[in-house]
């Protein structure tokens, strides 16, 4: 130790109550904070490090303890970090200010401000380093939780409909069956279309909830299928509620007809039933001609299906969560019909987007033409 580290260790040391109450009394702290009785201490142990560093380098270890502590009771203190940051600046240019007055000439005194400032430099990296850290495990453990809990929901939501739809599906069924039957007995028979219409909504619903049961899906088939005669079928299907909502559709279709998709049919079948009725849900919103576009064509080994719509703009926003579950804009939504689409997309190894703007929105599906289905 050198004539003037030791001439400044016990000028501080004798000045040690002073230099801290100018201290105390110049910094902030808030009346929130948990551990206001704290900085005190925190100050006289920095001041325990100042001294130390005068006389010998620090490791890092040395100053990790006070940092370490530090973060943890301003994560604890629930207070802005802000003031930390601005004390620990207060007491280092006080204590610079100190030092210059200590009578030891500045060629011997600048090494040991600079020393000074290098802890304090470090100090307060080291401090609000693990601050952060400290802060984003807290905020992933906090995500984490909700994700459980979300998934949780989900289940539950699985175990529901899977026991609703067993045993609302079957009787179901027959009623339709049974309405069919009716309609080709007495064509003119009144009401009938309203109550065939009624069903098949029902059925659609049911369905729908089919999907999010998980044991269903497990045991859901692989079969082949051509991707446009599924997708005519459905448009024939949809002819109802495109008449209600009054939306022309026009389809085509580039796919070569030969090209045979192996997934399971019933799936895909939801998956474009959900896309197209929000379709026609969003072009309510317009006066104009509302159009629905379907657009497939194969595109290296992968097929890819685009379904446009003419309807209202859906804010960049809004496009980050359409495909989370429960989110709904409308009176009557469940907000799981996107959910459903992914889901069912992603176990055919395939991927759906949405893109929006003034004049269109546009959902795009991907699906590998052979493989992927996942799974089965
Ligand atoms: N083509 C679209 N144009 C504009 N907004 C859309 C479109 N498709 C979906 N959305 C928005 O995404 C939301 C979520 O859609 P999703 O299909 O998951 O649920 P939903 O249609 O509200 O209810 P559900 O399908 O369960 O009956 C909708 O409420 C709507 O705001
Ligand atoms: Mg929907």
């Amino acid at each position: 130790m050198t004539d003037a580290s030791k001439m400044l260790t016990t000028f501080l040391e004798e000045n040690s109550a002073e230099f801290l109450q100018n201290w105390r009394n110049k910094i902030v702290i808030s009346d929130a904070d948990l551990y206001k009785e704290e900085v005190l201490n925190n100050g006289i142990q920095m001041f325990y490090l100042v001294k130390r560093t005068i006389q010998s380098p620090l490791s890092e270890e040395e100053i990790m303890e006070l940092a370490r502590k530090l973060a943890q009771e301003r994560v604890e203190a629930n207070v802005n970090i802000s003031e930390f940051i601005y004390n620990v600046n207060i007491g280092r240019s006080e204590i610079v200010k100190w030092v210059s007055n200590s009578g030891i000439e500045s060629e011997e005194l600048n090494p040991l401000i600079e020393k000074i400032n290098s802890l304090f430099d470090r100090f307060s990296y080291l401090a609000v380093r693990e601050y952060t850290e400290i802060k984003e495990k807290l905020l992933q453990d906090k995500v984490l939780y909700i994700d459980q809990t979300h998934k949780e929901r989900l289940t539950i939501l699985g175990q529901m409909s899977s026991s609703f739809v067993h045993e609302f599906r079957n009787p179901l069924t027959s009623v339709i069956g049974f309405t069919k039957l009716l309609h080709n007995d007495h064509p003119n028979l009144p009401y009938l279309d309203i109550m065939q219409h009624e069903l098949e909504q029902l059925n659609y619903r049911i369905s729908q909830f089919l999907h999010v049961s998980r044991k269903e899906i497990i045991e859901s088939k692989r079969e082949e299928f051509q991707l446009s005669t599924q997708l005519k079928e459905l448009i024939e299907f949809l002819y109802p509620s495109l008449v209600d909502g009054d939306v022309s559709i026009h389809f085509d279709c580039k796919c070569d007809d030969n090209i045979i998709m192996k997934g399971n049919k019933d799936e895909l079948r939801q998956v474009f039933l959900n896309l197209i009725m929000n379709s026609i849900d969003a072009l309510q919103e317009i006066k104009g001609p509302r159009e629905i576009t379907i657009n497939c064509w194969e595109n290296n080994e992968k097929v890819q299906i685009d379904i446009t719509n003419n309807g209202p703009k859906i804010e960049e926003k809004t496009i980050e969560v359409i495909f989370e579950p429960f989110f709904t804009t409308k009176d009557l939504g469940t907000g799981i019909g996107l959910y459903i689409c992914k889901k069912l997309i992603e176990k055919h190894g395939g991927n759906i987007q949405c893109e929006s703007n003034d004049e269109e929105t546009t959902f795009s599906i991907g699906i590998p033409v052979e493989s992927g289905v996942m799974n089965y």
